[in-house]
């Protein structure tokens, strides 16, 4: 069967590292382009280019740098997490790849209206993706879907209430998910069951393959800034949940669900304002799918909101992956 084609859109980060990982692995990867986020842009797109060239795919996975900050706000980065570089722990030498002189959203715009069937994956802020509907608004007829890293039906962890890539482009992120395009959304309800821990580190490295102790060392510094800022002992790889949904869908439980983004909330600004009236019975505090057919109607929905991973069958998926690579 044909690889599904997708364009991931990332700011690699130790969990957009696995993000790619998996997705050159599964899918059909036209491209990846790079965003301000967890480290500043000249960063995520070196990072980028490392970790293509750890796997030995940086010859046919072009790399294409994007917007450096976001559309309204200030950029936010994360080094308390990704270290200074943006994936601090592992040691790997200077990519000897460049990205591509095209600009990520042009790339975009350009690819969708070259290719069928395209799905755009997200793990960053939304800012490339929204400039490319602005830019090309035949996108979100023509994309058959987004799946996003991103927002929580939740609680936060930039804020109580805002996810990282939420808060640090809001403007971008509500122009998604209004845009009228089906945006698929692992929020950290879902990305906080997808934890790794010391254990998970070993089967890495038992792995033998470069791809395994990269992954090793990457959740190594990962527990460690985990443990450091939040007195944490595991760590979650937020975005490579958003990959494995499209590659096996059995992994992940969601409905659908109608989600806003906050922009004006002083203490909810970034917030994903989910909308499951439709989901909950007469006392919504009692259970998100009692009597669904008559629970009140909510806003008509404009989005799948994950809400359950098969932890095990992803860790599994997550190792044969790098496994793969010789
Ligand atoms: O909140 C987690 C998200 O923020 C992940 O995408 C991580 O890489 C950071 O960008
Ligand atoms: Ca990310």
């Amino acid at each position: 069967m044909d690889k599904r084609k997708v364009i991931l859109d990332c700011d690699p980060g130790h969990d957009d590292a696995f993000a790619i990982m998996l997705a050159v692995q599964h899918l059909d990867v036209l491209g990846v382009t790079t965003v301000g986020g967890n480290s500043p842009l000249a960063n995520v797109t070196r990072n980028a280019l490392k970790v293509l060239e750890v796997i030995g795919h940086a010859d046919d996975v072009p790399v294409y740098a994007g917007h450096s900050c976001p559309m309204v706000a200030p950029l936010v980065t994360a080094p308390m997490f990704h270290g200074e570089s943006g994936l601090d722990g592992p040691v790997v030498p200077e990519p000897t790849h460049v990205a591509q002189a095209e600009h990520a959203v042009d790339f975009i715009c350009r690819t969708v209206m070259e290719q069928d069937d395209l799905t755009l994956i997200a793990t960053g802020p939304l800012t490339n993706i929204a400039a490319a509907i602005n830019r090309e608004p035949r996108i979100v007829e023509r994309v058959r879907e987004v799946c996003i890293m991103g927002g929580s039906v939740t609680y936060g962890n930039w804020t109580p209430t805002a996810e990282f890539n939420i808060y640090v482009d809001p403007e971008a992120a509500a122009r998604v998910f209004e845009s009228g395009l089906h945006v698929k959304m692992c929020g950290l309800n879902l990305t906080r069951q997808a934890a790794f821990d010391e254990g998970t580190v070993e089967r890495f490295r038992s792995l033998g393959t470069r791809a395994g102790d990269f992954a090793a060392d990457l959740t190594e510094f990962f527990i460690g800034a985990g443990r450091s800022v939040n007195d944490t002992h595991v760590g979650c790889m937020h975005d490579a949940c958003a990959v494995a949904w499209l590659v096996d869908p059995t992994l992940i439980r969601a409905v659908p669900m109608h989600i806003d983004v906050e922009l004006a909330g002083t203490l909810t600004r970034g917030m994903t304002v989910c909308d499951y009236r439709h989901l909950c019975g007469p006392d919504p505090a009692v259970d998100l799918y009692r009597d669904p057919l008559h629970a009140p109607r909510g806003k008509r929905p404009n989005a799948e909101a994950a809400l359950e991973l098969d932890h095990d069958r992803y860790v599994d998926l997550v190792c044969s992956t790098l496994e793969a690579y010789d």
